[in-house]
């Protein structure tokens, strides 16, 4: 393979504040994409991901807690590297800002600037967004008390402070953006930080007094450096800068740090000043993307009782797969912009770009490979050559031209992030395939032996044509291109990314019929359970109180009419004459007595024997299938792995007492 150089990319380090959602995770998935796909053209790659743990949001969070701050961001960072492990993201290094390895050279960083005479000490006096951990001046905020990036309520902060002189760099920084715009992308960010440094910079505060979670100011210990600053330095701590700087030779500067929009400006103006001032060179690019954004419509009354989509990455996962999630994320969304995200939209792309268009034609082919020809693959002959019919169409030459010219059209999709559209590259080969088989028609072929030479041809294209795409799906969804590789008996040999651009490759092996590589998903009935699903969890944290829809009120008095005793089964038999029917005896203090329930398919009469149940005491005998039943039994409804079945409800109360 090819030695093409080095390739870094690194995503933003996460703050350990809260679960990570499904957007937190769509950078991750992009970079993660980017790192195989480099990886797998023959770069020396070098994907950086990591935590940001420092700062007044974390200490907070830890108060509230009752733990250390340390202890709080254990705990966390170890849930989000489970997260990215369950997601196969393949990151080369994962830094936490709380290292010893990131602090030292954080401070060092820090000593630096202040020996160019950019860091001066003063008084702050302003404004500052926690969530965000960013300062503002009281013009900037909206509505003279809200953060412009998130919206949110700022707080008043006035404390001793060190100061960067930011602005000496302002004219470099437009410089670079007019000159190199390919340093920021999309080119709406770029105008935006433009018009930014336009409006005039002020000098940006770097330290904070009033709480201790940070790192030490090297010549002030009352200090803490500011959280952005500890936080973007991670880009070249991780790398060894600078008492280690193997990999900092290698791999700096950056390919790309791919980042959110809204953190666009720390990474296109902060960090490159940060960078000047210590004399270091800059990234070669930051490429923002847009959010996703989730149950951004205000969720109606009714709908919140019936739940909302599920945002939790590991539910997604668990239910439909890592690479089903991954595609779904990389082919859906355009990146730059923003995009809604429900799970109705997931479940239609999944059903119809993988179960329908990739699954089937998988499965179509190696079936029909193994029918027709015994499982292995035909070898190319002329006398199977397509004839072209009236249409004029050489259906094997438009097929393999469509599979072999795909690896160039992904790679420069890939090379501008245009994720979706490499995705659509892959699957226009998926679609020509599908359409190849509607054509060419081999059941009608494998009727006539005379068509046996054009039957092999077709099988032989057919396999060459999924083997391609099982190269270009690899650096998106691994695991499914593994699958298929299995499918088609290559098992043992490695993906190489050249092996895109022939045809033939596949005459002589051996196919084998696995299970479907993405099973068909009936939508309502996974809406449906992905809703209960986030009503069960929204509730079961507290944030939801909605009244459930119950029967008409009753008075009182109604009520009272009613005589519920607990009762203990003492025997339970089978109905002879209803399946569903069980009859029990059932003793309630004094009293013994015969009552019939159509519970017979929850319980094992056995099993019955000694439970507490409730007991409808006055309700007037009727006769059940020809046996009398006394009253009535209440057992709780209840949903165990998809399937409805009851439960009994009473415990320890004395047979014979009331329930009140
Ligand atoms: N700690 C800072 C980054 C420091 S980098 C030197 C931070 N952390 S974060 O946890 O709040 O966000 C991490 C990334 O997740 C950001 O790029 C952010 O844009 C992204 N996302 C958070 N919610 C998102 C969506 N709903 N959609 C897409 N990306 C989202 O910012």
């Amino acid at each position: 393979m090819a030695d093409k150089g080095t390739y870094y990319i690194s995503t933003p380090i996460y703050y350990p504040s809260s679960n990570l959602h499904i957007g937190h995770t769509y950078c991750t998935v992009m970079a993660d994409a980017m790192a195989r796909f480099k990886r797998l053209q023959g770069y020396d790659v070098m994907f950086l991901t990591g935590t940001d743990e420092h700062g007044q949001k974390i200490q907070l969070l830890a108060e509230e807690k009752g733990v250390t701050p340390q202890q709080y961001v254990d705990e966390v960072v170890a849930g989000i590297k489970d997260l990215w492990k369950t997601m196969e993201i393949s990151y080369d290094d994962f830094i936490r800002t709380t290292e010893d390895r990131h602090v030292k050279r954080v401070q060092e960083l820090f000593m630096r600037m202040y020996k160019k005479g950019d860091i001066y000490k003063g008084n702050y006096e302003g404004w500052y967004c926690t969530p965000c951990e960013s300062f503002w001046t009281e013009n900037q905020l909206v509505d003279g008390k809200y953060c412009p990036d998130c919206g949110r309520e700022v707080t008043k902060a006035q404390e001793e402070a060190y100061f960067f002189q930011i602005s000496k760099y302002s004219e470099e920084l437009l410089r670079i953006f007019r000159e190199t715009p390919e340093f920021l992308e999309p080119e709406a960010r770029r105008n935006e930080m433009i018009s930014f440094i336009e409006q005039g910079m002020e000098d940006l505060c770097i330290s904070r007094s009033s709480f201790d979670w940070g790192i030490p100011v090297p010549i002030d210990e009352k200090h803490v450096i500011y959280v952005w600053l500890d936080a973007l330095s991670n880009y070249i701590t991780a790398l060894g800068w600078p008492d280690e700087p193997e990999k900092y030779e290698k791999y700096w500067p950056a390919d790309v740090h791919l980042v959110g929009k809204e953190i666009v400006r720390f990474h296109s103006i902060i960090w490159p000043a940060m960078l000047m001032s210590a004399d270091l060179p800059l990234p070669k690019q930051v490429r923002g993307h847009g959010w996703l954004l989730l149950g951004g419509e205000k969720v109606s009354k009714s709908k919140a009782a019936k739940g909302s989509d599920v945002i939790d990455p590991v539910v997604l996962i668990d239910r439909y797969g890592i690479d089903a999630l991954k595609y779904f994320l990389l082919r859906e969304y355009t990146f730059g912009q923003d995009g809604v995200f429900t799970n109705e939209v997931m479940l239609k792309r999944l059903n119809y770009d993988l179960a329908n268009d990739l699954g089937n034609l998988v499965s179509r082919t190696v079936s029909m490979i193994e029918k027709y020809n015994g499982g292995f693959v035909p070898d190319l002959t002329e006398a199977g050559k397509c004839v072209p019919g009236e249409d004029g169409v050489d259906y094997d030459a438009q097929l393999k031209e469509t599979a072999i010219s795909a690896a160039d059209k992904v790679g420069k999709q890939m090379d501008d992030f245009k994720f979706n559209l490499a995705l659509e590259e892959i699957w226009i080969v998926v679609r020509r395939a599908n359409k190849y088989i509607d054509e060419t028609m081999p059941w009608i072929l494998a009727k006539n032996e005379a068509d046996k030479a054009r039957l092999d041809n077709v099988l032989h294209n057919l396999a060459e044509t999924i083997r391609i795409i099982s190269v270009l799906i690899h650096p998106f969804m691994h695991t499914t291109s593994d699958a298929i590789r299995k499918q088609l008996g290559l098992w043992y040999a490695d993906v190489a990314w050249d092996d895109a651009f022939t045809f033939e490759m596949m005459a002589g092996e051996q196919v084998k019929k696995g299970d479907a590589i993405f099973p068909r998903l009936d939508i309502d009935k996974e809406l449906e359970e992905l809703y209960a699903i986030s009503a069960k969890a929204a509730a079961d944290k507290g944030d939801i109180n909605i009244p459930l829809e119950l029967k008409d009120e009753i008075v009182y008095e109604d009520f009272d009419k009613l005589d519920l005793r607990v009762g203990t089964i003492i025997s339970a038999e089978k109905h002879p004459k209803a399946d569903k029917l069980l009859v029990f005896q059932v003793k309630m203090g004094t009293e013994k007595r015969q009552i019939v329930s159509g519970v017979a398919e929850y319980f094992k009469p056995e099993d019955c024997v000694g439970q507490k149940v409730v007991v409808v005491a006055n309700l007037k005998p009727r006769k059940l299938r020809g046996i009398e039943s006394k009253g009535m039994l209440l057992f709780a409804d209840n949903v165990v792995d998809g399937k409805e079945r009851v439960e009994f409800v009473a415990t320890a109360a004395e047979d014979g007492n009331p329930v009140t």
